[in-house]
This record gives C-alpha cells, structure tokens and sequence, in this order.
C-alpha cells in the first residue's frame, strides 16, 4: 500500500499547493518581499525546506494551509482488533490496534494523527474508515447528521417476527457513558431477514455496542457484526481481504456518504 504525506517541503512548493497564489512567480514574488513567515520567522529562501504539519506558514499574517493535507483509508477490519491506541493494560493482555495494520504503509507522523471514524468492536468486522481527519470524524459520527451503517448480524437464535418489527420500530437499549448508564430507545431502524439468523440491519446511530444491545433488547443475541457500509460506501465494491485497506479521495466519501 502506498505511503501518502511527505514530512518536508519546499517553501515554494507548498505556497504553490495551497492555491493562494496564482503563478509561481507571485509565490516567488511574495517570498522576497518578505511577505512569508514560517514559525514567526520571515523566510527570503524559496528552497526553505519544512514540515508544514509542525511550522504554520502565514502570508502577510494570514495562515495559509494545503487543501487537502490528510489521509483517509478504508479498512475491512479483521476480527480481533480494538479501534483505540493501546494502553499498557491492553498491551499486556496482548491485544492488538486496527492501528498496528497502517504501521508499515504511512510515514511516522501520518501513523501518528490516525484515527477511527466511530468504533467497531474487538469482535466486529467490515468496513471501517481510518484518517487523519478530525472534521470527517465529526461529520460522519455526530448523531445530527443520521448517517446510516448497514450491518450483517448472525443471531444465535432465529430472528422471530415479533423481533424484527420490534428493531424495526425501536428498542430500549442501556448505554454507558463515562460510566453512567441510561436507557434509551433506538431511533426507528430498516431490519431485514435475509435468512432466518441472518440480518441485515441499518441503524442511523451509533451508540456503543448499539446492534448487540438491540438484539439482546428483543431476547436475541448476536453470534457475528459486520459492517457492509456507510450510506453508498459499500465494503465490497473495493475487493479487500481480512484487514487490506485502500486510499480514499475526500470527494469519493463525500459523494458516496454525503450525498443522500
Ligand atoms: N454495533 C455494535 O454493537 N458493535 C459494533 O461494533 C458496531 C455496531
């Protein structure tokens, strides 16, 4: 898999890519006349190499930024990883980082900044999206936007009736926050049999462990989660095996997520 981000650049370089100026000549121009300041520091060498992650750049004291300076991969998650840094708890226990699988692939301080979109379970596998992206964190979990994530659920019982239109309608589930459990009802959610311990289940939330607590609320349980998609991203349009992931275009996830 590639490694996407460069740790240095050339002042010039970079003035070019933030598409504030509109010839290489004006970034040359601004260069010179003093007008750049990397750190605080006016900078006069066009060939200034930094790392723009660690050395905000201003012009004329206006903070210039690259566009799209982030990565986003889409992982299929493989069972048995936890979607947080390991604490020294975790390590000893030998657990393992959905982290751990970008190590190799992305430069230090890209590995870094990653983060999970939402959570899956140690035992939950699927899709799951992994950036540098905090405000796409944001926008694909807040509870406001109601992005929808189909999951397969393999029940341990037959998904009876009664059940189905029950999660179809909201369930009163207990979730924990920091500690303090509340009980709440699910929002209304789309429940499909595809066989008879076999759904196929989209929720607009994410309350943690939400499809498991759902199905134990009907008497049920969950044997197996796997999430297919967000909105239009589907999993299996990318042909990744157990724990492969590929680069995505911001433009990709929000045409495919943001566009419903
Ligand atoms: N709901 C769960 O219970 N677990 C997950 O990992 C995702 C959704």
């Amino acid at each position: 898999m590639q490694t996407v981000g460069k740790m240095k650049l050339r002042l010039h370089q970079f003035l070019s890519k933030t598409g504030h100026f509109s010839s290489k000549r004006d970034v040359k121009q601004a260069i010179w006349d003093g007008d750049i300041t990397v750190k605080g520091s006016v900078i006069k060498d066009i060939s200034f190499q930094f790392n723009p992650r660690t050395k905000p750049v201003e012009y004329r004291g206006q903070l210039l930024e690259l566009p799209n300076d982030h990565t986003t991969f889409l992982l299929n998650k493989p069972v048995g990883y936890i979607c947080s840094r390991l604490s020294q708890q975790e390590r000893s226990l030998n657990k393992r980082s959905v982290f751990e699988l970008f190590v190799d692939s992305v430069d230090p301080s890209t590995y870094d900044r990653l983060l999970t979109v939402g959570r899956l379970d140690e035992a939950t596998t699927g899709l799951l999206l992994v950036t540098t992206d905090g405000t796409l964190v944001h926008d694909i979990t807040s509870p406001e936007r109601e992005i929808r994530k189909t999951y397969e659920v393999v029940t341990r019982d037959e998904v009876s009736s009664k059940q189905l239109k029950s999660l179809q309608q909201g369930v009163e589930i207990h979730v924990e926050d920091s500690g303090v459990v509340t009980s709440y009802t699910s929002r209304p959610a789309v429940a499909r049999r595809v066989e008879s311990d076999l759904l196929q289940l989209t929720i607009s939330e994410g309350k943690k462990r939400q499809v498991r607590r759902m199905l134990e609320a009907v008497g049920n349980e969950v044997i197996h989660l796997h999430r297919l998609g967000i909105e239009s991203l589907i999993l299996s349009d990318f042909e990744l095996g157990d724990g492969e992931f590929c680069p995505m275009k911001k433009q990709e996830i929000s045409d495919l997520v943001f566009q419903h």
